[in-house]
C-alpha cells in the first residue's frame, strides 16, 4: 500500500486536512460521501468519453460510445432503471473502436477504454455497497473541485488537451489519497473496497501524466506544478458542503 502511495503523495502538494477527515468519517456523512463518489465514478468514466470522442474517433464510433454510457446517465441522472442490471453492461471492447492513425489518439483510445471500464465497475461497486449499508441513491450536487481546476485549462491546442490530462491525474490522485486516508476509519467492508479501490485508480494517475506528457512532447512540469498548487488550495480552504474532494466544512455552514 505505501508503495502505492508513496508517488501519489509526492505528486500531491498537500495532504487531506484532519478537519475533512474527521467529518468525513461520520456516519451521518456517510450517505452523501458514497452518493458523490458514485456520481465521481461515472464523471470520471464521461471525461475520458469525452476525451476519445473529442480528439480521437469519428462521429459514429462518438455515437457509439454515448450509447455504452447511457444506462449509467439514465440512472444516475433520471433515477431510471434498476441498479443491477448495470453488471451486464460492461460490454465495450477495444476490438470495437475504430483504429486511430495518429500515434498519440490511438494510445488515447486504449487507455481511456480501459479507465472507462474500470470507472463503470467502480460505479457498479459502489452501488453494491451502498445497497448493502442501506443508503439509496438520490441526487447531489457537486463540489466546486473538477470545475475549480478545469476553469484554468487553456483554450488552444495542445494545451487545452494536455491541461485537461493534467486535471484528470490530479482528481484521479487525490481520490487515492482520500481512499487511503479513509480506510481505516470506516466499515471495515468500506475501508477494504477503498483499498480496492486505491490500487485501480494510482495507475489511473499515472496514466493521464503519461499521455500528458506524450501528448505535449516537451516537458510538462510547469503545468503540473501549476495545477498541483491549484488543487492543492481547492483541497485546503473552507468549503460548503462536504464532498469526496472538498475542502473542510467549518462548523456552522
Ligand atoms: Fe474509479
Ligand atoms: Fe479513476
Amino acid at each position: 500500500m505505501d508503495a502505492l502511495l508513496t508517488p501519489i503523495r509526492k505528486f500531491l502538494q498537500c495532504e487531506t486536512p484532519t478537519a475533512w477527515l474527521n467529518d468525513a468519517v461520520k456516519p451521518e456523512n456517510l450517505p452523501n460521501l458514497l452518493i458523490d463518489h458514485l456520481v465521481c465514478e461515472l464523471k470520471a468514466a464521461q471525461s475520458a468519453m469525452l476525451l476519445i470522442r473529442r480528439y480521437a474517433v469519428d462521429d459514429a464510433s462518438g455515437d457509439a460510445l454515448l450509447a455504452w454510457l447511457q444506462p449509467y446517465e439514465d440512472f444516475a441522472y433520471r433515477k431510471r432503471g434498476d441498479w443491477r442490471e448495470l453488471a451486464d453492461h460492461e460490454r465495450l471492447t477495444k476490438a470495437m473502436l475504430p483504429k486511430s492513425d495518429t500515434a498519440y489518439s490511438q494510445v488515447l483510445i486504449d487507455k481511456m477504454v480501459m479507465l472507462i471500464k474500470e470507472e463503470l465497475h467502480h460505479f457498479y461497486q459502489v452501488l453494491e455497497i451502498m445497497d448493502a449499508l442501506g443508503i439509496a441513491y438520490d441526487n447531489i450536487s457537486s463540489s466546486r473541485y473538477a470545475r475549480g481546476m478545469l476553469r484554468h485549462v487553456r483554450t488552444h491546442e495542445p494545451a487545452t488537451l494536455m491541461d485537461k490530462l493534467i486535471c484528470g491525474a490530479y482528481i484521479e490522485a487525490r481520490s487515492c489519497e482520500r481512499f487511503a486516508a479513509l480506510a481505516p476509519h470506516v466499515d471495515p467492508a468500506l475501508g477494504k473496497f477503498y483499498s480496492s479501490l486505491l490500487r485501480s485508480e494510482a495507475r489511473h494517475f499515472e496514466d493521464y501524466l503519461e499521455l500528458a506528457e506524450q501528448i505535449s512532447g516537451q516537458p510538462i512540469a510547469t503545468r503540473v506544478a501549476f495545477f498541483g498548487e491549484i488543487e492543492a488550495q481547492l483541497i485546503q480552504q473552507p468549503d460548503t458542503e462536504l464532498r469526496f474532494h472538498s475542502g473542510p466544512v467549518p462548523a456552522g455552514m
